[in-house]
């Protein structure tokens, strides 16, 4: 069997062994460099192009700790200029999104138009005596603003690749899975929240189809889930874990794949995108998902791409969940985590289906959800046990199927991997955040971030 190509720095993450080292979910000075080499070169997706639709329409965004305006221009173009103002700093707005004429900052009345430029400053004769020049001190902007379908990204970085290249098949099928659904506007209102948690255990759990059946088994019983099929001798017919009748001890139970999950899809990309979950019809979707039949929805998603229920991370934290949700893991400090979740509906959707899009955004994820309830739990108790002296020496297992992962590459969708439930997509993830720890050019990361061809 062929080895792992990429190189790793064996610092943090082995993909050899499938393990990563639990200092990572909870050190200060880890958290501080991924801020710098990941959070700070990323393409991050910031909001959807739906909330700004006229000049002075604005929304605020994170970029890892950086706080960014994204505005709309009077010509109609769009800029992202951080909220912080640059006479001693204050933030310019204190609104989450809008409509303005200008900023003007609270603290001593510096106001900057729609563009960032500094055109208002109490004082500037009397005080500044001309010695001030206003042209120098506009609110910064990022590197690189462009949308792709309606989704604005940013990144802080000039060098970084182009978004379109950045997303590569994986990005942007998972934006597609949203955008080629129709005319889709987001509805109003983002859920934020934070969970004692480090960002990187929320990020992993989307690929994880091992924990619903113990996680969420309360969501099954409740009838908030409906309950998996099981054949007549009682067995999960997709597998899964699950209480054995007398709910005494857990088991997996194999079904008509001897265990597998059907046709589950694992795609593994460039700079550390991946999907993972089951395939269309599968088992997973909870709306109708007819649209992926029309010719437009063939041509975006791809003959793969049509296929994928499973979820698509944009690396490093965007999330696209169920094909009407993208949900951002923002990182606050090593053991904290605040949650986004953008949800989008078609503009020519009928009342009765916007209201179903709302209900299930409310009931499922989101602060009141219960699937993010539960999962909010094992993230939280998993970044408190990293603090331990001992627990902290034992290492973190992805070793599900690991090195049984053959890699599929051709013309028809991203390099990808089919068959059973894995980490494979888990530990794809924490193989590129170790590249992108390392501080490495563009092009090295790109290279090192090659899928092999066994994982
Ligand atoms: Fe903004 Fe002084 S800090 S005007
Ligand atoms: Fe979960």
């Amino acid at each position: 069997m062929m080895a792992v190509q990429f190189e790793t720095s064996e610092t943090f993450v082995s993909v050899e062994r499938g393990e990563v080292d639990r200092k990572i979910f909870s050190d200060q000075e880890i958290f501080d460099r991924e801020m710098e080499h990941i959070f700070g070169r990323a393409w991050l997706f910031l909001c959807h192009e739906s909330q700004l639709k006229k000049a002075g329409d604005f929304f605020e965004a994170p970029m890892g700790r950086d706080n960014v305006l994204v505005v709309r221009q009077k010509d109609g173009s769009l800029k992202a200029l951080l909220n912080t103002c640059t006479h001693r700093g204050n933030a310019v707005c204190r609104a989450e999104e809008g409509n303005t004429k200008n900023f003007m900052c609270t603290y001593h009345g510096w106001t900057f138009n729609l563009a960032g430029d500094l055109v208002g400053v109490p004082g500037l004769e009397e005080l500044y005596h001309g010695d001030l020049d206003p042209s120098k001190h506009g609110l910064r902007e990022v590197a690189q603003l462009d949308t792709y379908n309606g989704f604005v990204f940013a990144t802080m970085d000039a060098e970084a690749p182009s978004l379109h290249d950045y997303l590569g098949d994986t990005g942007r099928i998972g934006i597609n899975l949203i955008a080629a659904q129709g005319d889709m506007e987001i509805i109003p209102g983002i859920q934020k929240f934070i969970i004692p948690c480090n960002w990187k255990f929320a990020v992993d759990n989307l690929f994880d189809w091992y924990h619903p059946l113990v996680t969420h088994i309360s969501a099954f019983q409740s009838g908030a889930l409906p309950m998996p099929p099981r054949d007549q001798e009682g067995k999960l017919i997709d597998g899964g874990g699950a209480t054995t009748p007398d709910g005494d001890a857990l088991e997996w139970e194999g079904g008509s794949a001897g265990g597998e999950l059907v046709d589950s899809i694992v795609c593994i990309d460039h700079y550390g995108h991946a999907i993972a979950g089951p395939a269309r019809g599968n088992g997973v979707g909870l709306a109708d998902d007819s649209w992926r039949d029309t010719p437009e929805a063939q041509e975006a998603l791809g003959p793969v791409g049509v296929e994928i229920a499973g979820h698509p991370n944009i690396f490093p934290t965007a999330w696209i969940a169920a094909s009407t949700q993208l949900s951002l893991r923002i990182p606050l400090s090593p053991t904290e985590t605040e949650i986004w979740w953008f949800s989008f509906v078609d503009k020519n959707a009928t009342p009765e289906v916007r209201a179903m899009f709302v209900g299930m955004a409310n009931h499922i994820f989101g602060p009141a959800g219960i699937l993010e309830q539960e999962d909010g739990e094992n993230w939280a108790q998993s970044t408190v046990q990293t603090h331990g002296v001992e627990s902290r020496k034992v290492p973190q297992l992805l070793k599900m199927n690991l090195g049984r992962g053959e890699v599929i590459k051709d013309d028809q969708g991203p390099a990808r991997i089919y068959g059973a439930v894995s980490e494979h997509a888990h530990l794809w993830t924490y193989a590129a955040w170790d590249q992108w720890m390392s501080g490495c050019s563009w092009d090295e990361l790109r290279d090192r971030t090659t899928p092999p061809d066994v994982l």
